[in-house]
């Protein structure tokens, strides 16, 4: 886990794209959580020809470095959605290949007309890098081992629905009473560290289990509200939700882990979740390693919410898109809808905006 202070300092900082960017989740007040919450809901259940004139050809990049299939795709739907133009930039077609900076692409898409950059990268804190040297607003789509907000707060969505919790409670207590259990490769997974450093602010209580080479004890002292606890059952029998992880293979230089040990002690199969968890909701951020770290039948199974996962990640990427284009366009509590700018309202629609 590596140290986020110094990251989370310039992450609200005017050379970063200021609140526009997503960087870390820690540069969100709990309210910010809130009204991304309720622009995403109030986004997804809008008219979509209405919704494709919010941001109607606004350029949006996405800037790849890695592989993704669900957030890479999500943003752009999302993008889409919303009636953004979007272009797609992998490291594997690019001038990137011929060695071109981060930075130097950065200001390459913004002489194009981009507005938001959206960027996975394989090293911690590349969007910080991006957005100074932009000055545009910058969503971190997975950034190494650091952070993947987005994530957290599609994860977020979906615990609230799971747990039949309304969104428009106060922050502090949006998950209070709730303890989830976050369980694997905790060291390597960006994942972990924004839903750790996320759900406490929350009010939830997080839980984590992993052997000690993929669960430091430091680990712990990430920040409040977090525990360890290394016996699997005993954290999954405390937990109302528990989220597997994925062996980051990719990530895991000089680390030895004896898979059949891991699994027998680690996997969430259908007799651990019956005899520990018979009503805990399971979740994954994915890629899932079926019969590794889950097996099939827990991950198609009656507790999984594992594809609402997914389904959530266009609604939350449309709300944090539009908040990087039109912060000022933010729904207030209690809200029914938010002003589309430039557009011509019909009467109704007059009628129906605050
Ligand atoms: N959860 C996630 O980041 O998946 P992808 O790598 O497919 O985007």
């Amino acid at each position: 886990m590596l140290p986020s202070a110094a990251l989370s300092a310039v992450a609200t900082s005017s050379t970063t794209g200021g609140s526009r960017s997503l960087l870390s989740v820690s540069s969100l007040a709990v309210q910010d959580v809130s009204a991304i919450l309720r622009l995403a809901t109030l986004l997804e259940g809008e008219e979509p020809v209405a919704r494709a004139l919010r941001l109607a050809r606004r350029r949006v990049a996405l800037l790849f470095y890695e592989s993704s299939t669900r957030t890479r795709t999500s943003f752009e739907l999302a993008a889409k959605g919303l009636g953004a133009d979007t272009a797609l930039i992998s490291s594997q077609s690019s001038s990137i290949e011929k060695g071109e900076s981060l930075k130097d692409t950065g200001i390459t898409l913004r002489a194009l007309g981009a507005e938001c950059i959206i960027l996975r990268h394989l090293s911690s804190g590349a969007p910080y890098l991006l957005a100074r040297a932009t000055g545009l607003p910058v969503l971190n789509a997975g950034d190494g081992m650091h952070e993947h907000p987005s994530q957290a707060l599609l994860d977020l969505r979906t615990m609230l629905s799971a747990l039949n919790r309304p969104e428009d409670t106060a922050g502090e207590t949006l998950l209070a009473g709730i303890t989830v259990c976050i369980v694997g490769d905790i060291l390597h997974s960006r994942v972990a560290r924004s839903n750790a450093l996320l759900l406490p602010r929350l009010g939830a209580r997080v839980v984590l289990s992993g052997p000690p080479a993929l669960l430091p004890d430091l680990a712990q002292e990430l920040g409040p509200g977090l525990t360890i606890e290394r016996d699997f059952d005993r954290a999954l029998k405390q937990s109302q939700i528990v989220m597997m992880l994925r062996i980051q293979k990719e990530r895991l230089t000089g680390v030895h882990i004896d898979l059949d040990e891991y699994t027998a002690r680690y996997q969430l199969h259908r007799e651990r979740l019956r005899t520990s968890g018979p009503q805990a909701i399971v979740m994954h951020p994915g890629p899932m390693i079926r019969g590794l770290e889950i097996t099939s039948d827990v991950a198609d199974g009656p507790q999984s919410v594992i594809e609402q996962q997914v389904r959530n990640g266009v609604a939350i990427r449309m709300a944090l898109i539009h908040r990087a284009l039109e912060p000022a366009v933010q729904p207030g509590p209690g809200r029914k809808s938010a002003p589309v700018r430039g557009a011509k309202r019909s009467p109704a629609k007059k009628r129906g905006d605050v």
